[in-house]
């Protein structure tokens, strides 16, 4: 039996039930030895290796296997399982949307308490679909898997688990999903830090026309209730070379959208050996022949550069919307919070932005209930509500993460009044998004169209370059292109409009 100790939490095995079928797969060993020792030739390898044994399972079943990756959390989650699902589809999976399929993957998210409840109860569901499916495997993965005591409770109360790694080593995917067809043993792999950043790997986009590009990995902010420090690591930016160069496939291949990924993108670039500027990055992206919008997530206040506000203003592909994590509108809260910035500046920030680019859409996050909350501090949050006049935000009620500073602050808020100030929080956010969506009612605005409507197939869905959502009367052909739509209805969050009006 192949081990795989590594350095962090290494590997391990837990005894699974033993399955006839993997054993019948033939010597590992022998061809596995060969493996080259370098990206991306090594994940290459696996994957051929995978095909064979992936072909010959479907023989047995009589039909090819299929596979469903579901993403909780961000679109850096949702970017990895574009990754994931490159390698499963080139090794010849079908990709489903059923999670009675022969291959399921988590790629879960731990920012918040709730999310990790979500995934304990899908297990559940899983597990009866395995029992009915001897081929299925059940893999995990993402932030959750980072933390100790998830892995410990997964080994002992879901031993039904194939497969379980981490943020760091997604890029062995390949030959961690090889190795688990190859096992009758739970395979756990999660590393402590990143050890490269590996190109050029083949991924499955979700949308022919947009794409997520990660710039880089990880976050320093230590933000003292975000569990993502711990689980993401430090940050580390990619080249900008490697980006544009991956923009520009991008571009070729029919990308006409981009969004530019990293937990604090104002902080990239600052760590290279030739440091550059976010700034910079996006003037460079924006030269990229053939695309027509760039976007970027998420953006920290504390970094926000007065070189980035000019780049909206001057460069026209860049879309007017900035999410700007506010997190509470108290001095004395985002002090605790480890933020880096308070009320005034933050407030000056908008400012700034609307001085240079008037009509740009501001979004946030927003915590309440972090410990030591008054209900003064709320008040300075609403306040800050109320005079930025978000187009949408993000609301959340604080969740205590363990191993966080926070969460052994003295003052945790009781859930009552932490509910009670989410509500008045809600409604107006809600009224004020309502509002500003009213502005642009009547216009006439390009809109990327992005699928079918769910509910109405006569109609489309697609989005403005402030990212509002607009669903018009068009067909499937539409999808991928830029068209002008006049907004003829405004719905609070989205608008109802028509091409010809
Ligand atoms: N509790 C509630 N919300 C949180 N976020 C991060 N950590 C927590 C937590 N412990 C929110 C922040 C962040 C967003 C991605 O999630 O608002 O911007
Ligand atoms: Fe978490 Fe703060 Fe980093 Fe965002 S900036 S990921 S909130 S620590």
């Amino acid at each position: 039996m192949q081990t795989a100790m590594r350095k962090g939490t290494g590997a391990s095995y837990v005894k699974l039930p033993f399955r006839k079928e993997m054993r019948e797969m033939g010597n590992e060993n022998d061809n596995l030895k060969t493996a080259p020792a370098k990206e991306p030739e090594r994940t290459f390898f696996f994957m051929e290796t995978a095909r064979q044994y992936v072909a010959d399972l479907a023989e047995k079943k009589g039909s090819p296997l299929t596979c469903c990756v579901v993403t909780f959390g961000c679109q850096m989650n949702a970017r990895d399982s574009e990754k994931i699902r490159g390698i499963l589809t080139e090794i010849g999976f079908v990709d489903t949307k059923s999670e009675e399929a022969d291959f399921v993957l988590y790629n879960t998210c731990t920012v918040r308490e709730n999310a990790n409840n979500k995934v304990y109860g899908r297990l559940g569901v899983l597990h009866g679909y395995k029992k009915k499916n001897p081929l299925m495997r059940i893999a995990l993965c993402g932030c959750m898997m980072q933390e100790a005591h998830v892995v410990e409770k997964l080994k002992e109360s879901y031993s039904f688990v194939d497969l379980i790694f981490g943020t760091h080593n997604l890029y062995r995917f390949a030959e961690l999903f090889t190795k688990m067809l190859l096992s009758d043993r739970m395979l756990i792999e999660v590393l402590e830090g990143r050890e490269e950043i590996v190109e050029d790997l083949p991924t499955k986009r979700t949308y022919s026309f947009k794409s997520g590009v990660n710039i880089m990995f990880g976050c320093n902010n230590f933000c003292s209730y975000c569990i993502v420090p711990y689980v993401r690591g430090r940050e580390v930016s990619r080249e900008p070379k490697e980006i544009l160069r991956e923009i520009e496939k991008l571009a070729q291949d029919g990308v006409k959208e981009v969004m530019l990924l990293g937990q604090n993108v104002n902080s990239y670039g600052k760590n290279l050996e030739s440091p550059v500027t976010f700034a910079s990055l996006l003037r460079e992206t924006a030269k990229i022949d053939g695309l027509e919008r760039i976007r970027f997530m998420t953006s920290h206040p504390k970094d926000l550069s007065e070189e980035l506000m000019d780049v909206f203003a001057e460069t026209k592909i860049v879309c007017p919307h900035l999410h700007l994590p506010l997190q509470s509108g108290s001095s004395r809260i985002l002090a605790k919070m480890n933020r880096h910035y308070d009320k005034e500046h933050y407030l000056t920030l908008v400012q700034k932005l609307r001085e240079r680019t008037p009509d740009i859409s501001l979004t946030t996050d927003i915590i309440v209930g972090f410990p030591g909350e008054t209900e003064e501090d709320f008040l300075e949050t609403l306040d800050v509500v109320e005079q930025v006049r978000y187009d949408s935000a993000f609301t959340f009620l604080y969740s205590k993460r363990n191993g966080t500073p926070a969460a052994s602050m003295p003052d945790q808020i009781e859930e009552e009044v932490a509910k009670e100030r989410f509500q008045r929080l809600l409604e107006a956010v809600q009224r004020i998004a309502a509002e500003r969506a009213e502005r642009l009612t009547g216009q006439t605005l390009p809109v990327l169209v992005e699928e079918q409507n769910k509910q109405d197939a006569s109609l489309v869905t697609g989005r403005l370059a402030n990212n509002a959502v607009v669903h018009f009367p068009g067909d499937a052909s539409l999808i991928g292109q830029i068209v002008p739509v006049t907004l003829t209805e405004c719905k609070g969050f989205y608008y109802v409009g028509s091409r010809h009006a």
